[in-house]
């Protein structure tokens, strides 16, 4: 097959690092690479960056990355990162101030009030449970509040992935994950809320076309190809949000099953038939190619790898590949030292950006052993929480799959069996969002017919975990006490209700 020759590139822009990810049309990885960067935290609870950063780290690492292939093979290039985070641009396209992002909690005071306001709204049931510091609608909200220099001088507003879909082809677009999760937009009728336009001050032609995420937003600009000595002819895609592009790579879009992916934050997606008023989570809208949608349910566990960063590297001194032998699950799992592992507040299910972490139970007797395995222990107890809140089907699939970094620790794996009672798959492979993107391009260009064809031979199981019944017997006691957490350091810290 002709195509298989052609390569495609996706590209992720992280919160602190982009990926490259070039692969062929038989699915082959052929090249990746990553640069760092970083957000600034001007004020307390700020974070922001220069989208201008995010633009040269994507012309540097296209530079790196072309010099390991062959680049007159390339058609086509995805980009897919971070939701939610804003990029606001004048009437010449320039950033009008740097991108705020998806974890920066500047508007933790006015959600209170935009909830409230937004509830009566058409769709404003679903609208008043999203809205969440990071949200764009909150952001925009906080700019015209804020910085009314600024917010008068806006003509177009972009979401991260989006920003260099627009530097790549001068196209202003988005697809319906990110407008759906925008809080600016009716999920149902598929249509930016004109409320919410009202509320914010926003004008329409400043909002981002939507698109279907394999629709092309345009074609490569001829500078940059010649610049890079590339085809004429490379189609960018309108892209994604990493969550959903990571749903791609693992197959969890395309064959419908629960994946947990243990990144920075933690994240518990599925897709579902329909929007469901009594659960928690974000819904992510999404279409291919503007013909059929479907819906992908989302929950974060805000502080995950970083908790885990935290305790392991920041307070063991230990490194990541020695955590396995640093637990002694037998004993530790009896010590019942618990703890909370919402360091950086929680969103998805009690919307507290405020809320912090704690180590209960501890003795003269607790060893740092019990105190990584209350750590591990309290991580898959808020995965649980999470798919009990968001009323995930799990027991309909038999089991979970798990992808990222975390995947890597054994013992966390079978410390999740045991918490959620069922088998757990450790992902192997180059599953995660740059890649998703790269297959979706090589989809766009002919390479594949179905999303089902696109995650085939790129779900590989790397290891099975079964729940062990005692352990999880003596999980499901404790998790019992995890659940009475949150109100005791809500009671601790605002004090008791007269
Ligand atoms: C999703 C979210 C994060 C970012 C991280 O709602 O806020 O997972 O997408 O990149």
């Amino acid at each position: 097959m002709e195509q298989t020759k052609h390569t495609f590139l996706g590209i992720d822009l992280g919160t602190s690092a982009m990926k490259l990810v070039l692969i062929d049309g038989n699915k082959n990885v052929l090249a990746q690479i990553t640069e760092e960067y970083q957000a600034v935290q001007p004020e307390r609870g700020f974070s922001e960056i220069d989208p201008e950063i995010w633009y040269d780290c994507m012309m540097n690492a296209m530079e790196r990355i072309f010099k390991q292939c062959d680049r007159s093979q390339i058609r086509g290039i995805g980009v897919t990162g971070q939701m939610h985070t804003l990029a606001v641009l004048d009437e010449e396209g320039k950033s009008v101030r740097p991108a705020l992002m998806w974890n920066d909690i500047r508007t933790k005071d006015l959600i209170p009030e935009l909830k409230e306001r937004i509830r009566d709204f058409p769709e404003g049931e679903y609208l008043a449970r999203t809205i969440s510091t990071g949200s764009p609608a909150a952001n925009l909200y906080w700019l015209k509040e804020n910085e009314p220099e600024n917010f008068k001088k806006i003509k177009k507003f972009l979401i991260g992935p989006d920003y260099l879909v627009y530097r790549l082809t001068g196209h202003y677009g988005t697809d319906y994950c990110e407008a759906s999760t925008s809080c600016l937009y009716q999920i149902k009728q598929r249509k930016w809320s004109p409320e919410m336009r009202e509320l914010i001050g926003l004008d329409e032609e400043m909002y981002p076309e939507v698109r279907g995420s394999v629709l092309a937003a345009g074609t490569l600009k001829e500078e940059i190809a010649e610049q890079f000595s590339l085809s004429r002819q490379i189609d960018v895609l309108t892209g994604t949000g990493d969550n959903p592009a990571t749903a791609i790579s693992t197959g969890c879009l395309g064959r419908g099953y629960p994946v947990i992916s243990l990144g920075t934050s933690g994240v518990f997606m599925m897709p579902v038939a329909e929007i469901r008023d009594n659960a928690k989570g974000k819904m992510i809208l999404f279409s291919f190619d503007d013909k059929s949608y479907s819906y992908l349910i989302q929950g974060a566990v805000q502080s995950n790898g970083s908790t885990f960063d935290w305790w392991v590297r920041g307070i063991m001194e230990a490194d990541y590949s020695e955590v396995d032998n640093l637990v002694d699950v037998e004993k530790s799992a009896g010590s019942g030292v618990l703890f909370y592992p919402h360091l950086m507040g929680e969103k998805t299910l009690y919307a507290d950006p405020d809320i912090r972490g704690s180590f209960i139970g501890l003795s003269t007797e607790t060893d740092r052993s019990d105190m990584l395995y209350a750590v591990i222990e309290g991580l898959c107890f808020s995965f649980r929480e999470l798919a009990e809140k968001m009323r995930l089907p799990l027991c309909r699939f038999g089991s979970v799959k798990v992808v990222g970094g975390g995947a890597r620790s054994r013992v966390w794996m079978q410390t999740l069996a045991n918490v959620l009672n069922i088998r757990i798959e450790q992902m192997d492979g180059m599953i995660g969002p740059a890649f998703g993107i790269a297959l979706l391009a090589a989809y766009h260009c002919g390479c594949f017919d179905s999303l089902e064809q696109i995650s085939e031979g790129t779900v590989k199981i790397q290891n099975c975990f079964e729940p062990q019944p005692e352990a999880a017997a003596v999980c499901n006691r404790q998790y019992g006490k995890y659940l009475r957490i949150q109100k005791g350091l809500q009671y601790i810290t605002e004090g008791a209700e007269e």
